[in-house]
């Protein structure tokens, strides 16, 4: 089978340019990460997890997720929560953000969310999880995706009989994690659930889990029939292995390496504030340093460092031809001001309370 990841495929009315998708991943996918992602060829990036409560409440920091940036598009936002009404009103909200695609999250596995009913618990109650589906495909123009894993227990088929009545209900496509709630992430993702669950819908399905290489993603898309791949840990700190899941072969230079963390550095310290991207930014280095790319001593030093400034500081030391790159990257990156603000979308949703 010729399989070519580079086709553009459809996720409803949405054209999504290639068969490589980012997943999304709190504490990760901030829009730094989303930017980077669709430059080295994912067709579609989702933001982490987006409380519907908090946006109820107004939380500043949770409404702080729904801000989009002008090159991130396709882009889908992916909203937890468990009640419909209040699905459907941050579903609303998510299309005035300006985001392609509403994604729900029906997987995930950590208890702070599922005592509230949300995430991976509702595929244990398909008519809640419906209804949920069912209030926001009406409330939204938008397609509407459902990311799930194979169920809560270990060895659970649970996403073969909810996946089907997902589609029913308005979803326009499903992503599979195959791995149960309780493996969290241990063991590996089955991906046989995968090619039978594309075998029950007529939407595209995207398998997520465990696609690493450009092999391994050529081998889940064949045995799957899947429409996409998804990646996640893969990528973190590491977007040439997008690239390289495309096909092309795509081993980084040191600078481009401190270049490309530079700019994730700049942009998450004006999305985050230099407090919150101080801590928030210290794992990255790590991911990005890791590897063998850069030798542990090395990774260590930075991480001790008190500021942002610091840290640029000590990156350019390293490998000072970065700067070069650097001021490329920044020469074609658009303007950061092309990015919906939330001011004016508070005031356009809720202009009058
Ligand atoms: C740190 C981390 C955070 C995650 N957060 C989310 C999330 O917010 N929403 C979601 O649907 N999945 C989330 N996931 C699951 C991933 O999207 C993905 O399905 C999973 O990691 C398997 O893919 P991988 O093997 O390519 O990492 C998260 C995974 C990780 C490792």
């Amino acid at each position: 089978m010729n399989i070519d990841l580079n086709e553009t495929w459809f996720l409803g009315d949405v054209e999504i340019p290639t068969r490589l998708v980012l997943a999304p991943m709190a504490g990760v996918s901030v829009q730094a990460f989303r930017r980077q992602g669709r430059r080295y060829g994912a067709g579609l990036v989702c933001s982490e997890m987006v409380s519907v409560a908090g946006i109820q409440h107004r939380n500043e920091r949770t409404l702080g997720y729904l801000r989009v940036g002008a090159d991130e598009h396709p882009l889908a936002i992916q909203i937890f929560g468990s009640d419909a009404a209040a699905m459907a009103e941050a579903a609303r909200m998510v299309e005035a953000a300006g985001a392609d695609i509403v994604d729900m999250n029906f997987g995930c596995p950590v208890k702070k969310v599922t005592k509230t009913g949300a995430g991976a618990s509702l595929l244990d109650d398909p008519d809640h999880a419906c209804r949920l589906v069912e209030a926001v495909a009406t409330a939204v123009p938008l397609p509407v995706s459902v990311k799930m894993r194979r169920g809560v227990e270990n060895g659970s088929r649970t996403c073969l009989t909810v996946g089907p009545r997902l589609v029913e209900a308005g979803a326009s496509s499903l992503t599979l994690h195959p791995r149960s709630a309780k493996q969290m992430y241990t063991g590996t993702a089955d991906h046989s659930l995968t090619a039978e669950l594309v075998s029950l819908v007529d939407v595209p399905v995207i398998a997520s889990g465990d696609v690493t290489s450009h092999a391994k993603a050529l081998s889940v898309l064949a045995t799957t029939g899947a429409a996409a791949v998804m990646v996640g840990r893969a990528a973190q700190g590491n977007p040439w292995v997008l690239r390289e899941i495309l096909g092309e072969a795509a081993e980084p230079s040191r600078e481009e390496i401190v270049a490309e963390l530079l700019l994730f550095i700049r942009d998450t310290v004006r999305e985050l504030g230099e407090h919150r991207a101080t801590g928030f930014l210290k794992k990255f280095y790590g991911w990005y340093l890791g590897r063998g790319r850069f030798p542990r001593p090395f990774k260590q030093e930075l991480v001790m460092l008190p500021t942002v400034s610091d840290a640029e500081a000590h990156l350019l030391a390293a490998a000072p031809g970065a700067r070069f790159v650097l001021e490329r990257l920044l020469s074609e990156a658009p303007d950061p001001e092309e990015e919906v603000l939330l001011d004016s979308l508070q005031l356009s949703i809720y202009g009058g309370g």
